[in-house]
């Protein structure tokens, strides 16, 4: 009997322990649950805390953020801050990313023609290379009343003479005027010139169209014409034939200077070696002189002899010619449009071909023709 006792009050002992411990165990859980939580617990008060304060100061903060908000719509890509004031209804909320950023298209073109070139090389043009242009519009003297199936642009006093001074100097003024906030980049190409537009895209996409560049071929002016067109050494131009890109940084920094230069800077009747003369004179900014622009801004001396070589159409650096300038005729302007569009559908041909051989791969895998019923 006393032994049973002795072993039924070591049970009961056993049992308190066991309790006892169970209660420490579980206290020291809830410890460490509480202290995961504990950051979760700040928030909670924080967010309770900011909710507290837009409360207490909810006018001022209304009047204060709304301008701020609105500037930064205006201007940057920056997000719209968090705060009481973008739940007020005089936000609004763009629908499209294009718009929430401010999104331009990449380029305008200018072409520099006359009203005698509109039905055969304008025509040449819009129906080649400018297809692929987000924008394109012709410049040329019209008489006043008179229009033309083509976007022509004529410019107040400016008219048709040889070389377009005044019509390229106008012209950037025009498009800074119009377009300035549509477009990242501005062309000045002429009605002779071939353009391949997503190429020459796809090239710009690398800089910066804030920044203040000036693309094209480079001119240095011959050694014995320096005396005439007095350039410093070293200081060149881009060359108007093969076409000049303005980012549109550089065009609104060179806008407020145009009038100036076109009234006391004209030495020779160099028209594109005028404007660059006032672009580097003025803002102290020259063309690219990279070696590779003559090959990507092509200019043919060759008066098109170098056309008739077979070689030149496989040639690598042919191929990836951005601008070819000048084509002395229509006929060869189509002929070149067609050449790069076969060039381009043999490569569309490759890239299908290989796509095919990764559907047959992914399709042994799966083992169904078809992705989805
Ligand atoms: C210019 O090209 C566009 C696009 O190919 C075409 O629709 C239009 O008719 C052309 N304009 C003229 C005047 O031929």
């Amino acid at each position: 009997m006393r032994a049973r006792c002795r072993t039924l009050g070591r049970d009961i002992l056993l049992v308190v322990l066991g309790f006892v411990s169970c209660l420490v165990l579980i206290h020291s859980f809830y410890a460490v649950k509480n202290s995961d939580c504990a950051p979760q617990k700040v928030v909670r008060e924080s967010s309770h805390e900011s909710v507290d304060v837009s409360k207490e100061n909810k006018e001022p903060l209304k009047e204060d953020l709304s301008p701020t908000v609105k500037a930064t719509i205006g201007t940057t890509q920056e997000p719209v801050r968090l705060s009481t004031a973008s739940i007020s209804k005089k936000v609004k909320r763009p629908k499209y990313v294009k718009d929430e950023f401010h999104l331009r298209d990449p380029i305008f073109v200018g072409v520099v023609t006359a009203v005698d070139f509109l039905d055969s090389r304008a025509m040449a043009v819009n129906n080649t290379w400018a297809k692929n242009a987000p924008k394109v519009e012709y410049f040329a003297a019209l008489e006043p009343g008179k229009t033309h199936s083509l976007p022509v642009i004529s410019l107040p006093g400016v008219d048709d003479t040889y070389p377009p001074q005044k019509k390229v100097y106008r012209m950037l003024r025009y498009m800074h005027d119009n377009y300035i906030d549509k477009y990242n980049w501005f062309m000045r190409a002429d009605d002779d010139a071939y353009v391949r537009i997503p190429r020459l895209i796809e090239f710009l996409s690398q800089f910066d169209p804030s920044a203040e560049l000036y693309i094209g071929s480079p001119g240095f002016g011959r050694e014995n014409d320096l005396e005439r067109i007095k350039l410093f050494q070293h200081e060149h131009y881009c060359m108007g034939g093969p076409g000049v890109i303005f980012s549109r940084g550089l065009l609104i920094k060179l806008v407020p200077h145009l009038e100036e230069c076109l009234k006391n800077v004209v030495v020779s009747w160099n028209e594109d070696l005028e404007v660059g003369r006032c672009i580097s004179r003025r803002l102290n900014i020259q063309c690219t002189w990279a070696h590779e622009m003559r090959n990507l801004f092509y200019m043919d001396y060759t008066k098109g002899a170098v056309f008739k070589n077979p070689a030149i159409y496989r040639d690598k650096t042919f191929a990836s010619l951005l601008t070819i300038h000048p084509f002395k005729s229509t006929d060869m302007m189509y002929r070149i449009h067609q050449f790069f569009l076969e060039l381009e559908l043999k490569k569309l041909d490759k890239e299908r071909k290989q796509i095919s051989k990764d559907l047959e791969n992914v399709q042994r895998v799966t083992e169904r023709k078809k992705a989805f019923p």
